[in-house]
């Protein structure tokens, strides 16, 4: 049959299926939602385009959502977070060949330029057959953002001339729109009338979700998966904690002991962050907007100061804040000779990689892929991880499979929700109701070794809650 997909080498599949049977065993989460659903398939129908980090965990969520009867195409958010031997895995499936691929459709490869990127975003929106996607699973809301573009220009008959911008991803997708409206098939409102909604798993993606539904220009209803407990709480800061010393390592294997690592923003990632370059014994100092988060750094055990009172003397500067110029190019010119800058937040723009591409005689020596050198004309340089890029992803693997098994858990869990309660949902933006949280975490514990107390009656009516939960108000904020 035929497929459509691009990959790098789908003679990587055998790999890649071999990582994906070790990640099984470690993603209990989702292979009980295969265990639970497989047999009534609850996403029979459900035509999903996903645009999220094409990794090997992201490989046992797309063969979760097939396995409960989903029809999937995908594409990563990131141009550097594709795992190329996982990409080939799921084209080629579990019983198809290089030859005969017959898998999953993917659209993702390791070192993408922004023009690939956004072709490959349009890939997963539209089937072979002429049909559309019906839902969306995003991760940093491209996907979202393509489609809600789309419908604009198509509605205003125009959009603006991709040389009104000096922002280069943004010049990307205004040319895509552009060629879209040359074409005048209509096929953005097709796709937005199709679509029953989205589950978004970033901090940022959700924050753009708000954004829209505020203005009023939200198409559809979405579920932020983010702020599941079991998502946030975890993901962001657990999975941070074990891949941003990872990318660390890799990029540059330098001694973080002893260094003075800088860690901008104190939020799920930022706390992820500075508990583990600590462990590895870096001085850490948080810098932050905050008060709350000030003073929960502070009492923490860290200090607390602006980048510029830190900057004398930091060795390694993350940034973890989900905002933009963050460091700027001004701050990276005054920086240490040789200190590490990386982001870990969403998006490039924390760090100004445009101002310093701009910077007047720079110049960048590449290292290795997604490690450069930038050297500034009085001889001061600065290494920079993944182009600004989110260097857990760009630099390492991302975030290891047990963590991922809980927000991917939340995914296919959002994802039944919002495809088989349609009408449940109008247009607004949602979270899962705590007891599905409380059962992601209950699905991970036993591999753990976990024993969980059981409340008593007595117990249970002391508090007001039931045995069996919800144990906690909508308002706790663990
Ligand atoms: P959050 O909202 O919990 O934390 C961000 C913190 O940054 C807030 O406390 C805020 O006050 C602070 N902040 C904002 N502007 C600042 C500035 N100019 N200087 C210092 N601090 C500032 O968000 P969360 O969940 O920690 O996510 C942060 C970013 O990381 C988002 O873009 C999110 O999408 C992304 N993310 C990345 C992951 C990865 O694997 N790389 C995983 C999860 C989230």
């Amino acid at each position: 049959m035929f497929m459509d997909f691009k990959v790098a080498d789908l003679s990587l599949a055998d790999y890649g299926r071999t990582e994906i049977t070790l990640a099984e065993h470690e993603m209990p989460g989702l292979m009980a939602m295969r265990e639970r659903y497989g047999d009534s398939k609850p996403l029979a129908g459900a035509k999903i385009a996903g645009s999220l980090h094409m990794t090997i965990q992201t490989a046992v969520l797309i063969e979760t959502l097939t396995a409960l009867g989903a029809e999937v195409r995908w594409a990563s958010c990131n141009i550097f977070s594709t795992q190329d031997h996982a990409a080939a895995a799921v084209v080629v499936g579990r019983d198809g060949t290089a030859e005969d691929p017959r898998g999953v459709p993917v659209f993702a490869w390791k070192g993408e330029t922004l023009e690939e990127y956004w072709w490959c975003t349009q890939q997963i929106l539209r089937w072979p057959d002429g049909d559309f996607a019906n839902m969306i699973l995003d991760d940093g809301g491209d996907a979202t953002l393509l489609v809600h573009l789309g419908v604009e220009a198509e509605k205003a008959g125009r959009v603006d001339s991709p040389d009104t911008t000096d922002n280069a991803e943004k010049k990307v997708v205004l040319q895509v729109i552009a060629d879209s409206l040359a074409e005048d098939d209509g096929r953005w409102t097709a796709i937005a009338n199709e679509l029953r909604g989205v589950t978004e798993e970033t901090t940022t993606g959700v924050h753009r979700l708000y954004e829209m539904m505020k203005e009023g220009s939200l198409l559809f209803p979405g579920i932020n998966v983010n702020d599941s407990v079991t998502k946030s709480k975890f993901d962001n800061k657990y999975g941070c904690r074990h891949s941003l010393i990872d990318g660390i390592n890799r990029a540059t294997d330098v001694l973080i002991g002893g260094k003075v690592a800088v860690v901008c923003g104190y939020g799920d990632v930022g706390k992820g962050c500075a508990e583990s370059l600590r462990g590895q014994g870096a001085r850490v100092v948080v810098t932050e907007v905050d008060p709350i988060c000030a003073l929960q750094a502070a009492m923490d055990g860290y200090q607390v100061l602006t980048l510029d009172e830190v900057l004398p003397t930091a060795d390694i500067i993350i940034t973890a804040t989900g905002n933009k110029d963050v460091v700027t190019v001004d701050q990276m010119s005054r920086m240490k000779h040789q200190a590490i800058i990386g982001n870990i937040g969403h998006f490039d723009n924390e760090i100004d990689m445009a101002g310093l591409e701009r910077y007047d005689g720079v110049t960048r020596k590449n290292v290795k892929p997604q490690v450069d050198v930038w050297t500034f004309p009085k001889g001061n340089s600065v290494i920079v991880l993944s182009e600004g890029r989110l260097m857990n992803l760009g630099n390492a693997t991302g975030h290891p499979s047990f963590v991922m098994s809980n927000s991917f858990t939340n995914q296919v869990l959002a994802q039944i929700e919002l495809f088989t309660k349609t009408d449940e949902y109008p247009v607004g933006v949602y979270t899962l109701p705590k007891h599905l949280d409380e059962e992601v975490a209950r699905l991970h514990l036993a591999a753990l070794g976990v024993s969980l107390t059981t409340l008593t009656d007595e117990q249970a009516s002391y508090l007001g809650i039931p045995v069996e939960g919800p144990y906690k108000s909508e308002h706790y904020r663990y």
